[in-house]
Parts: C-alpha cells; structure tokens; sequence
C-alpha cells in the first residue's frame, strides 16, 4: 500500500474511509487562528512547534549558531507556541555532547535567544509566541561525551536483547533525588532565562519516562502507580511551588510507550499492545489537581519503534501498520484523554505525515474538543513558515511539504546536526557531507 505523505486531499480521504475510526477533517481551518488562554498567559493561535533539537549546541549548552538560525525561522515562522527543544538539567543527561544544558553560566545566551524570539515574532506576525523550554534528563540515551553512558530505570530485555546494560547503571532512588532537584533548579533557570513556562519532560523513553513502566523496580520509584509517578509528579510540584504563578509548568508526557506489560506505559497488562488510558486518565487528573494547566502528549519511542512515535514514509524499516494508524492512534489517544479530563489542554503530535491534510485534520479535532492545540515536529524543518501558511491560505502547499523520508533522524543518528535535507539547502550538502564519510 502506498506510504506516501499525502499531497492530495483525496488521497488522504481515501485512505481514512478504510480506518476503523477515520480521523475528523475539515477543509475550514479558521478554528486553528483562535487565541488560547493558558494561565496567565494567552497563544496567539493555536499552531505549536514542536520541540525539534538540533544537536548544535556549544560544548558549555548554550544554544550556538545553528541553534539561533533554527529558531529565527520557527519565530518568523508565526506558531503560537514555540516548544523550546530537549535542554538538559545536568551535564550526565545530556544526549550528546552538543545537546543544550541550560546552566547559571550560559544563562545569558539562552535570554538572548529568548528576546530574540520574541522580537522576530513581534516584527514579522504583530505577535510574540509562548516560549516553553523542555527540561530533560536522557536517562538510558545519555551521551554527555559522546558514548553511552546510560543511566536506567530497570534492565529492559527488549531494548537490552543486542546491547546488555549492566545492573549497575541502574540509578539508585538517592540519585533520583537529586536528578528531580535538577530538574526543579533548571526550572527556575528557565524562568530566569525569560522563558514562558518549562517541560518537565516524561516521553520518548528518557529518564522520566522509563519510570513511568518500572512495575518491577523496588523502592521509592517502582511498583505502584504513585512511586512510578513520583518523579514526574514531585519536579512538576516543585517547580510549581519555586517558580512564579505566571511561568506555565507543563509536561510533554507519553500516554503510550508501545511496549507490553510489564515494559511499557499505558498498555493492558494483558501482554498485548493495545493502548489502555486508565493510568494516564488518573495521571492527568493527578497533575491538574497540582496546578498544570497544559501537557503536551505523544506516544512511543524514537528509537525502538519510530513509527509509532512519528510516523513515517520511508525510514530504517518498513512497519506493520500503515503510517495513517500510527497517526491515528496518536490523535484519537489524546482526544480520548481530553475527553476524559476536559479541564486540561492538550496539545497533540503526530501530525506531519498528514502532509497536505494536516491543517483539516488538525481543525477537525479542535472544532470538537480533541485537543487544544495542534503540534508540528519534522514539518517545521521543512518548512518553516508552516503556521503563516496556514493562517494565511488556510493549507499547507505541497512544495513545502516534510516527506518524512527520516534523513532529519539519520544525520542526528550519524551523530550531525538535523534538519530537513530536502527543503533547506544547508542540510542538504550537510547530508552529501555526512554520507561520504
Ligand atoms: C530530528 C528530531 C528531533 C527531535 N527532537 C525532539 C526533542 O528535542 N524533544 C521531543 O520531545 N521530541 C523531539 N522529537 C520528536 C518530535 O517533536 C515529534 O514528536 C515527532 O517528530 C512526531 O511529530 P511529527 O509527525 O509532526 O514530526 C524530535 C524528532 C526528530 C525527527
């Protein structure tokens, strides 16, 4: 069956007649301009750029060249909400050693790049952004000088099978601890850095995520729902508790990992796959009753089974399901937590290998409460400026449009700097460079 990102509308109404529960779409995109009330603050639309890192920081981790021209673009680009990319809370989380680690020394360069945002978003859309910076430990993928050094919740067999991890890198609940101190300290700083709000960030299989699944862990952070909440839980809470009341503390969280029990979040405990919301219902409940006001959802891991957590066209293998399943589990998952838990905002992800008709779909699912706001990831390296289009037109050219082709992913994997190969020249011989050596 063809895998392509959608370039024509009825190409993709074809293909969602076939789904079990075809995703709502709707040619009238204005529902996305709406302003958005999130605490004390307000997005001017509902268009996000999702957190993209670009592995182009300085050794220190303050954001360097690179980083400054990525979010240039994304300000002029005119998203409402700009998801400010995995930043480490300490030098052992970070993913690489070019990975941004925001510090009391580097504080001054991630203000700069923070004014700067806003300034572009002033200048160019009459409108200044929300800026929300994800705060992160890389758990099992740290490489803070470039080679593993994993620092694991539990030995998981299924990620383990070809590359054992020795039980001693398994992190004792003191070390915990003091990660969920760095975590809140690195809020603070965020705040500082002039920042709208920080992502205590709980997906994608990173350190906080992975507890979310430690059944068999004994101590403080394994076992019970509670324990295997407790650091996402307690650095939302402490970051609340230091941080001003208007500084917006969210998380950008897996409701689903993918993985069976007893290795992933969000399944039944049946041995299946199948997406069980019953711990995230109570998890988002939990974290509304602390004051969260917005959470960023996404499912799987980027690593061991990419095409749930961004579906794609061509990549490293071809999956079981076709790519517009993986789509749909993301955004029929969100919707079926927002509908559970009405009074949080959602934004969804997931949505560029929608191509054409991710402006509709999008609308679609805000229009009847799905989800709050929409979450763009690989398109906006493609193409920017996807939020003025939108805006504008009311649809997204098919010119511009991210292929999900996965070269982004494999220069981040060949240890480079990602971005779109196919629309941004800079990559594209970055791309040729990488491939000859
Ligand atoms: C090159 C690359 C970098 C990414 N960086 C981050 C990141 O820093 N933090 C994060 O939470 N997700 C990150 N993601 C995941 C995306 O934010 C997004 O969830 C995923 O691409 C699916 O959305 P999409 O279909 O719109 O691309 C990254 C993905 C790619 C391909």
């Amino acid at each position: 069956m063809n895998r392509r990102v959608y370039t024509k509308i009825e190409d993709f109404e074809q293909q969602n007649a076939t789904l079990e529960c075809p995703l709502p779409y709707t040619a009238d995109t204005s529902a996305l301009a709406a302003p958005l009330s999130l605490g004390k603050k307000t997005a001017p639309n509902r268009l996000v750029c999702q957190a993209m890192e670009g592995c182009d920081g300085r050794g220190d981790g303050a954001p360097d060249e690179l980083t400054r021209r990525r979010y240039r673009r994304f300000a002029a680009g005119g998203a409402g909400v700009i998801w400010f990319e995995a930043t480490a809370c300490c030098e052992e989380g970070r993913a690489n050693p070019r990975q941004l680690w925001l510090t009391e020394k580097n504080l001054d360069v991630f203000r700069e790049t923070v004014e700067e945002i806003r300034e572009i978003g002033l200048r160019e859309n009459g409108y200044a952004p929300l800026i929300l910076m994800q705060d992160t430990h890389s758990g099992r993928y740290s490489k803070p000088q470039g080679t593993p050094a994993p620092v694991i919740a539990y030995n998981n067999p299924l990620f383990e099978k070809d590359n054992p991890i020795d039980a001693s890198r398994i992190i004792t609940d003191e070390g915990i601890d003091r990660v969920k101190e760095d975590l809140i300290a690195t809020a603070r700083l965020a705040e500082k850095a002039g920042f709208d709000g920080v992502d205590i960030k709980c997906c994608h299989r990173y350190l906080n995520s992975e507890l979310l699944s430690a059944y068999e862990r004994k101590g403080r952070y394994g076992g019970s729902f509670e324990n295997r909440t407790r650091l996402l839980r307690e650095s939302v809470e402490g970051a609340i508790q230091s941080c001003g009341s208007d500084f917006l503390v969210s998380s950008r969280l897996n409701v689903y990992d993918g993985f069976p029990y007893p290795y992933g979040f969000g399944v039944r405990n049946d041995g299946s796959l199948a997406f069980d919301p019953t711990e995230p219902i109570r998890l988002l409940r939990e974290l509304s009753a602390l004051g969260v006001e917005l959470l960023n959802i996404t499912m799987g891991n980027p690593y061991v089974n990419p095409h749930v957590n961004r579906p794609f066209a061509q990549g490293g293998y071809t999956a079981e399901e076709h790519p517009l399943e993986g789509v749909a589990r993301m955004l029929h998952g969100t919707a079926t937590l927002k509908a559970a838990v009405p009074e949080i905002r959602l934004i969804c992800s997931g949505l560029s290998y929608l191509g054409v008709a991710a402006p509709g779909v999008a609308a679609g699912f805000v229009e009847k409460d799905g989800f709050d706001l929409a979450g763009f990831g690989r398109t906006i390296f493609a193409h920017p400026n996807f939020a003025k289009e939108i805006l504008g037109a009311g649809e997204l050219k098919k010119e511009r449009l991210c292929l999900c082709c996965s070269k982004c992913t494999e220069l981040m994997r060949n240890g480079s700097t990602p971005g779109c190969v196919l629309r941004d020249e800079l990559y594209t011989d970055l791309y040729k460079s990488v491939l000859k050596n």
